[in-house]
């Protein structure tokens, strides 16, 4: 989250998974002045762990914060992300209420798969 860089939104987001193996790898929301192209926390954290560790990717986990801590679950492109590597996933995050965690078929009923 410290990493961020978001000049146009000015909100920081963190993000963490946790993978089958133990291991864990963070990311931060990267922005861009063509605002569609700018990537979500989440994606970060897991595209550098496709690029760290290879396409033997297993999510058990994911965590999101943000800097300003008020509510953010995982946007819809993430959730699907988190799925291709995390169908069973449990996704800890921040609501309304405070924290809470869902399972990411929760998240995202009826998610996408090619295989
Ligand atoms: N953002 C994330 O990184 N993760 C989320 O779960 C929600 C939104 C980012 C995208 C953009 O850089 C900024 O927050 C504002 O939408």
């Amino acid at each position: 989250m410290r990493n961020a860089y978001a000049p146009y939104s000015d909100f920081r987001v963190g993000a963490a998974i946790l993978t089958a193996t133990g291991k864990v790898f963070v990311g931060c929301n990267v922005e861009n002045a063509s605002y569609g192209m700018s990537n979500c926390a989440e994606r970060t954290a897991i595209f550098s762990a496709v690029s760290e560790n290879g396409p033997k990717l297993e999510i058990k986990a994911v965590a999101v914060t943000n800097a300003k801590g008020v509510a953010c679950s995982p946007c819809g492109a993430c959730r699907q992300v988190i799925y291709e590597f995390g169908p069973d996933a449990v996704v800890f995050y921040q609501a309304k209420q405070g924290p809470a965690q869902s399972h990411i078929t929760e998240l995202l009923p009826e998610g996408f798969r090619l295989k």
